[in-house]
């Protein structure tokens, strides 16, 4: 394995901003304060260093403003990456910057085939040796087949019904191999069934704090990052053992977008096991 130890892709926030609209969170008339965002961004980036992370940097480029979102690069799988094939031509730019990265890393990138769409740890989660999948908003269940049958794992497609919570990451966040946090409203009921099937604890996050984003949280061992605003759900993780740690990131949830989305686990979250 290439990284041993916590080491997480981010992009720094120079050329962020809301200049399309492909998600109900983004409006163009409510724009980012870039200072603010740089402040946020420095903010979350030195906590998951002070939480045990290495924190790698993908440079910014003008004209991709999301391409701070470095969750929805690709999906980790031992040494190579699946990448992601955008949904939306705006974001589309991002695959050829991330590819570049990727390589130069010496990760072993692996392309969709065509109209699979795909968007990398946005929408596809490990918890323990199975791939949990969010479809429909943005990835196709048949490119989640796809990456899942390329690793020989199993997947458990989930579908996403409320463009809010667009991304799987917007909606649940494993915790370890029987823990989970999630959005019910954002699944469909037979997504709701296959989850309570196979994750033994759930912790069911209110309207209020889904709005806040709680399910875009970063876990790194027992410690959870996350978005401020999110009493119910700190305490919930407590009585659990895990440790909140929360950090103000509302200028990114201005693109649909919190903690999780802000990074990409290079080794792997630890919550994967690996087939
Ligand atoms: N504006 C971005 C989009 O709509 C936000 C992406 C957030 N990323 C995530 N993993 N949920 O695509």
């Amino acid at each position: 394995m290439k990284y041993d130890s916590p080491t997480i892709l981010m992009c720094p926030p120079d050329y962020y901003g809301i200049e399309y609209e492909i998600n109900p969170w983004m409006s163009r008339s409510q724009q980012s304060d870039l200072e603010v965002a740089r402040q946020q961004w420095e903010s979350l980036y030195a906590l998951l260093q002070k939480l045990g992370a290495r924190i790698e940097l993908l440079t910014p480029v003008k004209g991709l403003p999301d391409l701070v979102f470095t969750a929805n690069a690709g999906l980790i799988w031992k040494d190579r990456v699946f990448l992601s094939l955008f949904r939306h031509e705006a974001r589309q730019g991002e695959t050829a910057v991330d590819r570049d990265w990727f390589q130069q890393a010496g990760l072993e990138t692996i392309e969709m085939p065509e109209d699979y769409f795909f968007e990398g740890a946005g929408d596809a989660l490990f918890c323990g040796d199975t791939l949990f999948a969010g479809y429909l908003i943005r990835s196709d269940v048949k490119a989640m087949q796809w990456v899942a049958a390329e690793m020989n794992c199993r997947v458990i497609p989930l579908q996403l019904i409320d463009e809010f919570y667009y991304h799987l990451d917007t909606c649940f966040c494993p915790l370890s191999e029987t823990e989970a946090i999630y959005y019910p409203p954002a699944f469909d009921s037979y997504a709701q069934q296959a989850l309570q099937e196979h994750i033994p604890h759930l912790i069911p996050v209110v309207d209020a704090e889904a709005q806040r984003f709680a399910c875009n949280a970063v876990v790194i061992g027992k410690s959870v990052a996350l978005n401020t605003g999110c009493p119910e759900l700190e305490q919930a993780l407590l009585e659990r053992g895990y440790t909140p740690h929360s950090t103000p990131l509302d200028e990114f949830i201005k693109a649909g977008g919190s903690a999780k989305c802000l990074t990409l686990r290079l080794d792997g979250e630890c919550v994967a096991v690996w087939p």
